[in-house]
């Protein structure tokens, strides 16, 4: 349910006082103050204030309750205010639908080292992916054009068993494992997962044949800096932490990553999860070695540091460790 309408500060009049307080929401730290108490005449300074976080993106608003008071005490109407609130009434109506189609599956038990031992079984990665789609649906409104854009690829793609899915759903998990909450961070790493190769199109199809041509082909080696290129190419902002998670995607702990031989804290954390959910994924689908191996097992090379041909696993220690809640057998 919508709390607060937005309002502007041309609703409001200098030297008058009204009944209800107004606020003031900074949408990009999702934080909300007093801007003017109930019966505190309005100044000409706090107007001038108000002015200039309208022009930094703030907004003023009003709690609902306090509709009709607000409308008997200005010359808005009702419809002003309704028009300046459709995309948040909007957005309200659609969270409110993705929440009574999902919530009670994203409450549901989940305990992660029986899922992975199913997947394991099953080769079938439906309900892992079906659970984080459950998750991402029920974000809380945050109005983020990276959790925005989230939502609508995990609601349009995650009903799909296909290796960006599985990667970017796994990819979350790791992240909820290792504590990471924050909706707007999960948001970066699944679009990131989702997204990061976008490049591929530009590098020569004989060039997948062979891992180890692949792996030291200068043009592979860059394709992270190409889907930036085609990325750049499509109309959408996409936030600098995502193209960070994008660019770093193959970078490993020792520096012996790609393309920039970056090292340890050089590297975001999140990268390093949205590269070892790939590398876990991509091992385990055969698509490194030839071979399908499960879920589990894949894991289990990345934790107990198993070096293997094609994989590379420098990463955090602290990380790899995490991985230890995922396996019921570890030894
Ligand atoms: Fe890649």
């Amino acid at each position: 349910m919508l709390k607060f309408y937005k309002a502007k500060a041309t609703f409001f009049e200098v030297a008058k006082s009204y009944s209800f307080p107004i606020f003031l929401y900074d949408k990009n730290r999702n934080l909300r103050i007093v801007a003017l108490l109930e019966q505190v005449e309005l100044t000409d300074e706090v107007m001038q204030e108000w002015n200039n976080f309208e022009n930094k993106g703030a907004y003023l608003q009003i709690h609902i309750d306090d509709l009709d008071d607000f409308i008997a005490q200005t010359n808005t109407s009702k419809e002003q205010v309704h028009a300046e609130n459709e995309f948040y009434l909007r957005m309200h109506k659609l969270q409110d639908t993705r929440l009574e189609a999902y919530k009670s599956l994203s409450e549901q038990d989940f305990l992660i080292k029986s899922v992975v031992s199913n997947v394991s079984k099953t080769s079938n990665y439906l309900p892992l992916i079906e659970r984080v789609k459950a998750e991402v649906l029920c974000f809380p409104l945050h109005e983020s054009q990276a959790v925005s854009l989230c939502t609508e690829l995990v609601e349009k793609l995650f009903s799909r068993d296909i290796l960006p899915v599985r990667s970017a759903a796994f990819a979350y998990i790791i992240c909820k494992q290792n504590k990471i909450t924050d909706v707007e961070q999960l948001s970066n790493v699944i679009i990131a997962s989702l997204i990061k190769d976008a490049g591929f199109g530009l590098i020569p199809t004989n060039l997948f044949g062979n891992i180890q041509e692949m792996n030291s082909s200068s043009l592979y080696l860059k394709h992270p800096m190409l889907s930036l290129y085609i990325l750049s190419k499509l109309n959408v902002d996409f936030s600098k932490e995502i193209k960070r998670l994008i660019l770093e995607q193959h970078e490993q702990y020792d520096g012996s990553g790609f393309p920039r031989n970056k090292k340890d804290n050089h590297i975001d954390f999140l990268s390093y999860i949205v590269n070892l959910s790939d590398q876990i994924l991509m091992y385990g689908a055969g698509k490194i070695n030839g071979k399908n191996i499960s879920l589990e097992k894949s894991i289990e090379i990345f934790y107990k540091r198993i070096s293997v041909e094609g994989i590379n696993i420098s990463f955090p220690e602290n990380l790899l460790d995490s991985l230890g809640s995922f396996l019921t057998i570890k030894d």
